[in-house]
């Protein structure tokens, strides 16, 4: 559960400005985590939208998560230099593994995937953060092993 505060609160600090929706939702995620379903209402009030409005905003933006993270956020490297390490082998790995996709959360091992472009290990990709904890040179075997320790 979320405190409803920070929803008008992220209201209360944008509602003025002119295309004040994306600064909201991005406030809305901050102090929550997440953006609930239950802040579309009074969001779409205070900015005179409709609620399909709203909420078709915040599925067009993979930034912004309607349900909370799972326990582990795991984060793999995207951009080039991880690319051309092997990171498209990885992430497809990653994806079956969780049985999720890229913004999602697996409901079997709580873990929210997510991807980053660059975490500044470009030389030894592909590179992955687990819960803000960096790792170079991840394979698929590394990958699962890394997912088996301890959260
Ligand atoms: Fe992946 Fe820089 S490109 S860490």
């Amino acid at each position: 559960s979320f405190d409803p505060q920070a929803i008008q609160a992220a209201i209360d600090a944008f509602a003025d400005m002119p295309g004040a929706l994306l600064p909201i939702l991005h406030s809305i995620q901050e102090r929550v985590g997440y953006i609930p379903p239950a802040a579309v209402t009074p969001v779409a009030a205070a900015l005179n939208l409709s609620r399909a409005e709203v909420h078709g905003v915040i599925s067009y933006y993979h930034h912004f998560r309607d349900r909370p993270c799972g326990k582990r956020m795991v984060e793999i490297c995207r951009a080039e230099a991880c690319q051309a390490r092997g990171a498209r082998q990885l992430d497809a790995h990653a994806r079956q593994r969780l049985g999720c996709e890229f913004h999602q959360t697996s409901a079997e091992h709580d873990v929210t995937l997510e991807p980053v472009y660059c975490l500044g290990l470009c030389a030894t990709g592909p590179a992955v953060s687990i819960d803000g904890q960096l790792h170079s040179r991840v394979t698929p075997e590394r990958f699962d092993a890394l997912l088996e320790q301890n959260p």
